[in-house]
């Protein structure tokens, strides 16, 4: 069966100190939790060996928020999957909207990415989701059917089924405004079926599909409680020890309900 996961994605915040501050605060109170889901955080290229350093990576997994479509050479300034897996990472942010928008990444190059990150083992967290006009003028199913398709459906079932999906309508994100759990959870039945339609329905069912947008711990739990919502992405709200936590902790109203 699918995991739930929470995953926080610290995006440019936080120096070296501050955010082994962080890792610290979140290690300390999953030693006095029983979570109901996988925690992660994925943390800044420099923070990476101290965070793993500092951290129980058993109980909090530990991922980058990138790496690069190359393996190794004359790359000035990115990083590669092997850099990050030597770091002691498990995991890896692929896609986010923000690296599509603004550094220009294609599904041309996150399948490149996604084929280097899985050779190192790590976990991709494989992010997708429209942008306002999309959802506006209703073509938001046909975009993050084109975005999966594009970036993964060369993978081999055995492959496809390491990935952890993200959906994160880009209208949701920082912006305050969250998908409501109803409209998370029709996206998240559109993604199991399109992915269904590829692989068949086993592979599907243990895909671990996040919510990501604006996810905090008043609306988490609501979220959570949706079929094919399995977790969450979590963007502002994971820069705060004790918010992240309360994102955590929702799974545990749920979890009598769910599974
Ligand atoms: P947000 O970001 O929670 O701050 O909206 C989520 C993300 O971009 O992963």
């Amino acid at each position: 069966m699918r995991k739930n996961i929470v995953a926080g994605n610290w995006k440019m915040n936080t120096t070296l100190a501050e955010g082994v501050g962080l890792a610290k605060d979140v290690n300390e109170a999953l030693k006095n939790a029983t979570p109901k889901c996988d925690v992660v955080i994925c943390v800044p290229f420099t923070h990476l060996a101290s965070v793993a350093a500092a951290i129980d990576t058993d109980k909090l997994g530990l991922g980058a928020e990138n790496c690069a479509d190359h393996v190794k050479g004359a790359y000035t300034g990115e990083v590669s999957a092997p850099m990050v897996a030597s770091t002691g990472a498990k995991y890896v942010i692929l896609g986010h909207s923000e690296r599509r928008q603004y550094y220009g990444e294609t599904s041309e190059i996150l399948k490149e990415k996604v084929n280097l990150a899985l050779a190192e083992n790590l976990t991709p967290i494989f992010c997708i989701g429209e942008v306002l006009e999309q959802r506006e003028d209703g073509t938001y199913n046909e975009v993050v059917t084109k975005q999966i398709e594009e970036a993964l459906f060369d993978l081999t079932a055995e492959d496809f089924s390491k990935l952890v999906l993200a959906y994160e309508p880009v209208w949701a994100i920082g912006t305050g405004k969250t998908a409501t759990a109803e409209q998370a959870e029709d996206m998240h039945a559109h993604i199991r079926s399109v992915i269904a339609g590829k692989y068949g329905k086993e592979v599907a069912d243990n895909t671990s599909i996040l919510y990501g947008g604006s996810c905090k711990p008043s609306n988490a739990a609501e979220l959570f409680a949706k079929p094919d919502v399995d977790g969450g992405l979590i963007g502002g709200a994971a820069l705060d020890a004790a918010s992240f936590m309360g994102i955590v902790n929702a799974f545990k109203e749920i979890f009598s309900l769910k599974r």
